[in-house]
C-alpha cells in the first residue's frame, strides 16, 4: 500500500492551497451524500406502513427547518465560493518579478522559449523557487498546459496569448500534459518539466544560446522582414516609432485607446489594419504567413527592449 498515491506530488506554492479546498469540497459531498443515504434508509424503516388503515398525519410546513434548510446550504457556497475565488485569483495574477517563458503548442509538441535565447521541445528546464510565468499560444488548435505536480491547467488557444504560474517548490522531473483533445497524437503531447537547483540552472543556462536573446533574435528579424524602413526610430517613418511603446496607451484612428500589451502587438504584425495608430495610413501589409508564433514573440521583446517611457503616449 505504501506505493498506492492518489495524488501527485505537491510541488508548487499553490498545490497544497488547491488540494486542501478539493478536500473540504470532497468533505462536504461526503457528509451530505452519506447523511441523505443514511436518512432514507432510516425513515424508510421508523415510518414505514404498519397496516392498511394507518394514515400519516398531515404536516403544513415547518419554518425552522426551511430557513435551516436555506441558510446552512447558502452558507457553505459562499464558503466554497469565497475560497475557490480567492485560490483563482492567486493562480490568475503572476508576480511582477516572475521569470518569463514563452510556450508555443503545435500538434503535437510543445515549444518553449527562453528570454536568454534558449529553445526547448517537450522540455522545460525551471530554477527552484523562483515564479515563473508562461505565456503562451497555440499555432493551430487548442492545447492545454497542464502540470499535475503543479496543479496548473491553462488552456492555449490559437490567436490570442494566455498567461498562468507556478513557483515550484520541490526540485525534480515533473509530466507536462496536453489536456485538450487535439488530434490523433494528443495522448503523445507529452513533456517534462526540470525543477534544478538555482545554481545548475545558471549553469544550464550559460550553456548559451547561439542565436542570442530573444529579444536579439527579435532585432535580426525586425531588419530582415524591413519592418525598420517605415518604424523608424526618430518618428519620420511612415509607420509610428516604436520606442517607448510597450506597455503605454496608444491612441488610435477614429478615437479609442488601446494598451500596447503582447496581445496588441501580436494583432498589429499579423492583421495590422485592425488597429490603426491615430495620425497615420493604414499602409502596413500583413505578416501572417511570414512570420511565425515564435518570431512573434521575438519581436515583442524586441519592441519591449526600446524601452518604457513612462507616462507617455504610445507614438
Ligand atoms: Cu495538444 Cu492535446
Amino acid at each position: 500500500m505504501g506505493t498506492l498515491r492518489l495524488f501527485p506530488d505537491q510541488a508548487s506554492t499553490i498545490a497544497p492551497e488547491v488540494d486542501h479546498l478539493l478536500y473540504f469540497l470532497l468533505a462536504v459531498a461526503v457528509f451530505f451524500t452519506l447523511g441523505i443515504f443514511l436518512s432514507i434508509l432510516y425513515f424508510a424503516i421508523r415510518y414505514r406502513r404498519r397496516s392498511d388503515r394507518e394514515l400519516p398525519h398531515v404536516i403544513h410546513g415547518g419554518l425552522t427547518l426551511e430557513i435551516l434548510w436555506s441558510v446552512i446550504p447558502f452558507g457553505l457556497t459562499m464558503v466554497m465560493f469565497t475560497w475557490g475565488a480567492s485560490v483563482f485569483f492567486r493562480e490568475s495574477r503572476p508576480p511582477d518579478h516572475a521569470l518569463q517563458i514563452y510556450v508555443v503548442g503545435k500538434q503535437w509538441m510543445w515549444k518553449l522559449q527562453h528570454m536568454e535565447g534558449q529553445r526547448e521541445i517537450n522540455e522545460l528546464h525551471i530554477p527552484l523557487g523562483r515564479p515563473v510565468r508562461l505565456t503562451m499560444t497555440s499555432e493551430d488548435v487548442i492545447h492545454s498546459f497542464y502540470v499535475p505536480a503543479f496543479r496548473t491547467k491553462q488552456d492555449v488557444v490559437p490567436g490570442r496569448y494566455s498567461t498562468t504560474w507556478f513557483q515550484p517548490t520541490k526540485a525534480g522531473r515533473y509530466h507536462l500534459f496536453c489536456a485538450e483533445y487535439c488530434g490523433t497524437n494528443h495522448s503523445r503531447m507529452i513533456g517534462w518539466i526540470d525543477v534544478m537547483e538555482p545554481q545548475d540552472y545558471q549553469n544550464w543556462l550559460s550553456g548559451g544560446a547561439p542565436q542570442g536573446t530573444l529579444a536579439e533574435s527579435g532585432q535580426k528579424l525586425f531588419e530582415s522582414l524591413a519592418c525598420v524602413n517605415c518604424h523608424k526610430a526618430d518618428g519620420t517613418g511612415r509607420c509610428p516609432s516604436l520606442v517607448g511603446v510597450f506597455g503605454n496607451t496608444v491612441h488610435l484612428a477614429g478615437g479609442g485607446t488601446v494598451t500596447a500589451n503582447e496581445e496588441y502587438i501580436r494583432e498589429s504584425i499579423l492583421r495590422p489594419d485592425a488597429k490603426i495608430v491615430a495620425g497615420y495610413q493604414p499602409v502596413m501589409p500583413t505578416f501572417q504567413g511570414l512570420v511565425t508564433e515564435e518570431g512573434v514573440v521575438q519581436l515583442i521583446e524586441y519592441i519591449k527592449s526600446l524601452g518604457q517611457k513612462p507616462g507617455g503616449t504610445g507614438r
